[in-house]
């Protein structure tokens, strides 16, 4: 038997129902707070991602899957969203402000386990050209919003300020030189991040206790990015937007300036829980060659979300499942065509079965009601889930009444 590669799933039904929903969420939430779709190839130039994601990242020396095309050029499937939206912008003649959203598959070369996947699937949106504060808080409470609404438990937003060329430069000499008083209690990873990548050192679980008192990076923050990051928690307040100042959080990508936060799925094993990320990177475009554009976005793992969620997954996919009479089976199916085009969302079997085969269906089918239709001008309606006498309507008017009984 064929296997799909380690690392990949197959999101079949009814999981995938989940998906469809959760997806449609994403949409009405991103599009409610005016971000247009944009879509990007799912390869790019390797340089795309080896410069903008940065040359030090696990994801950038681990984690691409880089292969040669024909001609010799090297490219990388995505292993982000973020790089690739910014070429792209940049492209375009980078056109001012620009609110976009996106969705799809990512791939990292990872050890695969629950919620770390070789190819996932990421939604993001990245607002460019906005340098002010309240675009930071714009973008956390869209990722607040759709979580809180996707039923993700446990729920936390961590926020932190990791400054910017000014005062970054200063924190990063200060922690090299903290963490090399203590290189020999450090694991063999992090002493070999502390010269390239410092600051993932606080990230390491290994070295968790070691690092307990490290300098952080807001104690060296310079008055503009102080200034700022006490916006952010400023605005974040005024729209109910609950968070944690989380001084320790660093992210796994080089471009972040100031703002960096996550979402945290409490209820997730603490490998695995945070559901998304994101933050403000206000250098990314002129490492990409274009001119200086600030930026801020974040991208939510739906992977670890439908993790978190734990969800049942016998969400109602359908209004109703007809099932005819075989002597009224044209009229039966003429309906499911009536209803369909008055947009209920209506099946039947495609076969000829007898009444109780279709019955037997139906009560598969995950719909919310099924109507019986035979000769008569009257169709039974019943609610699949029991609980409740069947109701009899007039033929003319059932998508009428299951579109008012949705
Ligand atoms: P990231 O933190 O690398 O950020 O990924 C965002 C989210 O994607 C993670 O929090 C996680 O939920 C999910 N994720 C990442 N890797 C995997 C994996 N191997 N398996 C399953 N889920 C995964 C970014 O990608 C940035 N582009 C976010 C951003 C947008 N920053 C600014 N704009």
């Amino acid at each position: 038997m064929l296997r799909g590669p380690k690392g990949t799933d197959d999101i079949l039904p009814p999981e995938s129902r989940v998906w469809r929903s959760l997806l449609r969420l994403w949409e009405d939430w991103s599009e409610r707070f005016g971000y247009d779709l944009t879509l990007t190839p799912l390869f790019e130039f390797t340089e795309v991602f080896a410069r903008g994601v940065g040359e030090s990242t696990d994801v950038v020396q681990k984690q691409m899957y880089t292969f040669s095309d024909k001609k010799g050029r090297s490219l990388t499937l995505r292993p982000e969203g973020t790089a690739s939206i910014v070429r792209a912008y940049i492209q375009a003649g980078s056109p001012g402000e620009l609110k976009v959203s996106y969705s799809g598959a990512m791939f990292r070369y990872e050890q695969p386990q629950a919620g770390r996947r070789r190819q996932f699937y990421q939604v993001g949106v990245e607002y460019l050209g906005a340098d002010s504060a309240a675009s930071d808080a714009e973008v956390i409470e869209l990722g607040y919003r759709f979580l809180t609404e996707a039923r993700v438990p446990g729920l936390v937003v961590q926020l932190n300020s990791l400054g910017d060329a000014q005062c970054r430069p200063a924190y990063l000499e200060t922690l090299k030189a903290w963490l090399a008083e203590r290189q020999d209690q450090l694991c063999a990873d992090s002493q070999a991040a502390m010269e390239l990548n410092p600051m993932r050192v606080l990230d390491c679980k290994v070295c968790r206790d070691v690092v307990a008192d490290a300098p952080v990076p807001a104690d060296f923050l310079c008055d503009a990015c102080r200034g700022h990051y006490a916006q952010v928690r400023s605005y974040l307040r005024a729209r109910n937007v609950p968070f944690t100042e989380t001084p320790r959080l660093v992210r796994g990508l080089d471009y972040y300036t100031r703002t960096a936060f996550e979402y945290v799925a409490t209820s997730l094993d603490a490998a695995q829980n945070a559901v998304g990320g994101g933050g403000r990177y206000d250098g990314l475009a002129q490492v990409l060659g274009g001119p200086q554009t600030p930026g801020v976005g974040l991208a939510l793992g739906m992977d670890r979300i439908l993790l978190a969620r734990d969800s049942e997954a016998d969400e109602v996919a359908l209004d109703a499942f007809v099932v005819a009479q075989p002597v009224a089976r044209e009229r039966g199916l003429a309906l499911v065509s009536d209803l369909r085009v008055a947009r209920v969302r209506c099946d039947a079997t495609s076969g000829d079965r007898s009444f109780k085969a279709q019955m037997k269906v139906a009560q598969r089918s995950f719909a919310k009601y099924v109507v019986m239709v035979d000769e008569s001008n009257v169709v039974n309606i019943r609610l699949l889930s029991g609980g409740q006498d069947d109701i009899q309507v007039d033929f003319q008017e059932v998508a009428a009444w299951l579109i008012a009984h949705q």
